[in-house]
């Protein structure tokens, strides 16, 4: 019997949490490493896998119907193609950190009834961002391996404008400063981030072969000043981990840093006016409460005053990469304004 729309909708949401499971057992348990140099038994993939073999058998069989692997007619599985792309370790666009940080927030995600009944996290900050050194390693690693797939097409989307200093503030594994110095002649940045993260940006900026143009700063982004007479001030994936309180605080030092015609950029997943869309932010804003303690999703208008109100009197709202994201152009004047004239929150649009 086939089940009534609401019914498949809500069983669909429901039963999601078995599909990325699974996924996360196959990666943990190193199914698709296992498979990156052809295919095998089920006997020789549990072992490989250090499975017993009545397990190995459904976790193989249930990757086959998820499409993250094949089965032969003898029997033997091997990786689908883009199993082999995106979840083996040793290929260069492997995104297996992602996936394990994504299952170590399943843990707080089983907790967001508490948080939302507490309105607290119910995961500290401070174990990704330096305590546990793995899990912060795998966090701004993960990042990076997500995020670099949309950094150069962000960085493609507005001028250089004679920019020549970034300062990334909060740039983790330095992927949008790679990226900006890849687009723009002649730019060199500077990460800051905590102590325990940059020697992990200094592995991927050096990986990157940038390690002359992009060096890093240990900084707390609560207190410090961010430099004086930059071009570009970076704020991206950040502010979304903070109070307005403390945004607000972090952008007025992003202004104080700017040259005369300098741009502060602000780059992140906002909702839109509605707060009901899209989807993903929506969501992101129950993961912020779960994992940030202040943390929160903004709608566009709501950064945008924030920015004003740091001093940034015009700002322009570019569509980033990812559909959910924008990027937030603030300067002082008209400088960087596409020359539409600003909407009811002062800001200018483009698609
Ligand atoms: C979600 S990540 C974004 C990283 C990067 N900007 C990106 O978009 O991929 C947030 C970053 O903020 C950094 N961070 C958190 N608290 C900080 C603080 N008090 N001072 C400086 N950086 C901080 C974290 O270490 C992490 O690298």
């Amino acid at each position: 019997m086939a089940l009534d729309l609401g019914m498949a909708q809500i069983s669909q949401m429901a039963f999601g949490y078995w599909q990325a499971q699974a996924l996360f057992a196959a990666v943990r348990t190193g199914v698709f490493d296992a498979l990156a140099g052809g295919s095998l038994t089920v006997e020789k993939a549990a072992a490989a896998c250090a499975l017993p073999e009545d397990s190995a058998l459904r976790l193989l069989d249930a990757c086959v119907a998820l499409r993250l692997l094949t089965r032969s007619a003898d029997g033997e599985y091997a990786n689908t193609p883009h199993a082999q792309r995106l979840l083996t370790e040793g290929s260069a666009e492997s995104v297996t950190r992602w996936v394990k940080v994504m299952a170590r927030w399943y843990e707080p995600w089983g907790g967001v009834t508490q948080a939302l009944q507490d309105g607290q996290p119910v995961e500290e900050r401070r174990l990704r961002l330096g305590d546990d050194e793995e899990y912060a390693a795998d966090f701004i690693l993960g990042m990076h391996e997500y995020n670099s797939r949309s950094a150069t097409a962000l960085a493609q989307l507005i001028p250089q404008q004679g920019a020549g200093t970034l300062v990334d503030v909060g740039g983790g594994a330095g992927t949008y400063s790679i990226a900006f110095c890849g687009q723009w002649p002649g730019l060199t940045g500077e990460v800051i981030d905590l102590p325990a993260v940059l020697p992990l940006t200094e592995r991927t900026v050096a990986r990157a072969g940038l390690a002359d143009r992009i060096r890093v700063r240990a900084g707390d982004y609560y207190t410090d000043r961010f430099g004086s007479g930059v071009d570009v001030v970076l704020l991206s994936n950040v502010l979304h981990q903070e109070s307005p309180e403390a945004a607000l605080d972090i952008l007025r030092r992003a202004r104080e840093a700017l040259s005369e015609s300098g741009r502060v950029l602000v780059h992140g997943h906002f909702l839109d006016e509605t707060r009901t869309a899209p989807l993903f932010t929506t969501l992101h804003n129950l993961s912020a409460l779960a994992l940030w303690d202040g943390g929160r999703s903004y709608t566009v208008a709501e950064m945008v005053e924030l920015m004003r109100r740091a001093g940034l009197t015009d700002v322009e709202v570019v569509q980033a990469p990812e559909a959910s994201a924008k990027l937030l152009v603030g300067t002082v004047g008209t400088v960087g304004s596409v020359g539409t004239p600003p909407g009811a929150d002062g800001s200018h649009e483009r698609a």
